[in-house]
């Protein structure tokens, strides 16, 4: 295929082309253009083109093999107003200098050293659901999971002083997220009202944030000897005082890229996979049997968490199915070519795990919750690039240890407590927003259990 051919793709109807419907939702939209058209399809979206790139072979090269050729895409304004330049939206040599610095904070050692504490915390977050289990109120699991992810991932970045702060960073949060433009909103200017409403709050929610992480920051040189977060290792080579004095919005954005790429997303895979374990009621029984047998009513420590070997296999398939980050895309720094097709400079590249997660050359009957296609021997011959929710290549997840460690610890210390049930009812489904959350949240019983056996 000669390299100046555009690939197949549809171009929808009038002047806006595809956008409406890939607006309306663009996981179904992306997953029916991948089947319509195969692994490298061009769509028309009015003002612009943009391609979808969903074989995994294809998935390499811009990932991998051409990655110098592609830049992040870093067009979504409100995303970098809340994060700023941190290790998310960087480029070049200052991605460089942070992923560097920060690599060796995620490692699976430095990361095992935290459990105890992360591990003390989520227990007392925890424990005060016995609350709920008595009155019989259902839970709002994605509310109170952000409330813990947040817990965690604030107290990991900042440190200790984040903790007196959680409640007043998740109500600011909350109004961040509710005046967050949608998919739907972005057709229509500021001149609607609504908008210009939801415009002027996420602006102020946002100052209010900016406000609540400096106070942090000038109190931190106080009580940085004691200090476990990545904020001391930030300030570790120098005056922090005077540091913090140079380097106030560097330092921010930094801290704020960490702390939102790491709760949000834990946030809400931890939700999808609550959701999965009850409903198949086999998954519930397995997961239940293994915490009892590996761990009992032990605190969770490195060693015994690596033995939940069905309960990360539980973690992976949910990721496979509802992967909070649906897709991510990269612009084209020049024009080039993908599996033989013209891709011109400046050209948004979309790559939906949503779509490639469900290719049935990859995956026999997708849409089954299985957890064994992560066994040893099904996974023998699988294209690395089949399974992306944290990407891949440079610019992959830094976090993903974390993520996985971070959701056994929280489902096994929810199984040593409680059994969660969907309120009947409930509807439940898939929202792209800046995660792939549920759309209706997700409430939950809680049952207490008795303690399990060690
Ligand atoms: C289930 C949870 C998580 C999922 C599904 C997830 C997924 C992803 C994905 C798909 C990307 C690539 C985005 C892109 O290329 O545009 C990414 C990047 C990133 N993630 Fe995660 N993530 C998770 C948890 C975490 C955690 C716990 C952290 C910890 C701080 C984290 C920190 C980051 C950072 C800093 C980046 C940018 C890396 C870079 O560009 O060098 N993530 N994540």
């Amino acid at each position: 295929m000669p390299a100046s051919t555009f690939p197949p793709g549809p171009d929808g109807t009038g002047k806006l082309g595809c956008l409406p419907e890939m607006r309306q939702n663009p996981m179904k939209f992306l997953e029916k253009v991948a089947h319509d058209y195969g692994g490298i399809a061009r769509i028309n979206m009015g003002a612009y083109y943009s391609y979808l790139v969903s074989e995994p072979k294809l998935i390499k090269e811009v990932l991998v093999d051409h990655y110098d050729q592609y830049k992040k895409n870093t067009r979504y304004k409100q995303v970098r107003m809340v994060i700023g330049e941190g290790m998310l939206l960087s480029e070049g040599e200052v991605w460089k200098q942070q992923r560097t610095f920060a690599q060796p904070k995620f490692t699976a050692k430095a990361l095992d050293s935290q459990l105890c504490w992360l591990s003390a915390l989520a227990s007392e977050f925890l424990d005060n659901w016995k609350n709920h289990a008595e009155s019989g109120k259902a839970i709002e699991l994605e509310f109170q999971f952000n409330l813990l992810t947040q817990l965690l991932a604030g107290v990991w970045v900042m440190g200790a002083g984040f903790q007196q702060r959680a409640h007043t960073v998740a109500a600011i949060y909350n109004k961040i997220r509710m005046n967050w433009p949608e998919m739907t909103d972005l057709k229509s200017n500021l001149l609607n009202l609504k908008n210009l409403r939801k415009a002027l709050y996420f602006r102020h929610a946002l100052s209010s944030l900016n406000r609540c992480v400096y106070e942090l920051l000038d109190e931190y040189p106080e009580i940085m000897r004691e200090d476990i977060g990545f904020l001391r290792y930030l300030l570790a080579e120098g005056d922090p005082k005077k540091l913090i004095r140079q380097n106030r919005r560097s330092i921010r954005d930094q801290l704020l890229t960490l702390f939102v790429t790491a709760f949000e997303t834990t946030a809400t895979s931890l939700c999808w996979t609550l959701y999965v374990i009850d409903k198949y009621p086999e998954v519930k029984q397995k997961i239940y049997e293994e915490i009892g047998t590996v761990l009992g009513q032990h605190d969770p420590t490195p060693e015994l968490l690596g033995k939940l070997e069905y309960t990360e296999k539980v973690i992976k398939e949910s990721l496979r199915l509802y992967s909070s980050v649906h897709s991510f895309s990269r612009v084209a720094l020049e024009d080039h070519s993908i599996g033989g097709y013209k891709v011109p400079k400046d050209m948004t590249v979309i790559i939906s795990s949503y779509v490639t997660h469900r290719l049935a050359e990859y995956w026999e009957d997708p849409e089954r919750f299985d957890p064994h296609r992560f066994d040893k021997d099904r996974a023998v011959g699988r294209s690395r690039f089949a399974y992306i929710p944290f990407a891949a290549g440079h610019r992959n997840c830094i976090g993903s240890y974390m993520a996985v460690m971070q959701s056994k610890l929280v489902v096994a210390l929810i199984a040593q407590r409680y059994d969660l049930s969907l309120v009947p009812g409930h509807v439940v489904e898939p929202q792209a927003a800046t995660t792939m959350r549920p759309k209706y949240g997700m409430k939950m019983h809680v049952s207490s259990l008795p303690a399990l056996a060690a």
